[in-house]
């Protein structure tokens, strides 16, 4: 879990499973999400904008905040989110 900054993205997962991780606070604790990388809307990747900590999609422009929920544009539901667990100091990413 120390490998990902708190208000980072990594996308060193994209290629191999669509999954982008970021770590954020919730609560004051730390706490790694990882969301799907396509939009809701008709299913194009969408892009992290480190900037403008948001996900843009570049097809209708939707655009998601950081946990994934919608800020504008035409997609109808938040970026899927997995389940993450943390476990004897590694990550685990699931798909329930
Ligand atoms: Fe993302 Fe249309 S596919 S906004």
């Amino acid at each position: 879990p120390d490998e990902y900054a708190p208000g980072q993205v990594a996308t060193k997962f994209i290629a191999q499973f669509g999954v982008r991780l970021a770590r954020y606070e919730y609560n004051g604790q730390p706490q790694i999400y990882a969301l799907q990388s396509v939009c809701t809307h008709l299913g194009c990747l969408v892009k992290w904008e480190s900037a403008r900590q948001e996900f843009l999609c570049p097809c209708h422009a939707a655009v998601f905040d950081a946990r994934g929920r919608v800020v504008s544009g035409p997609a109808p539901a938040p970026l899927p989110e997995y389940k993450v667990r943390e476990i004897s100091g590694k990550v685990y990413v699931g798909l329930t």
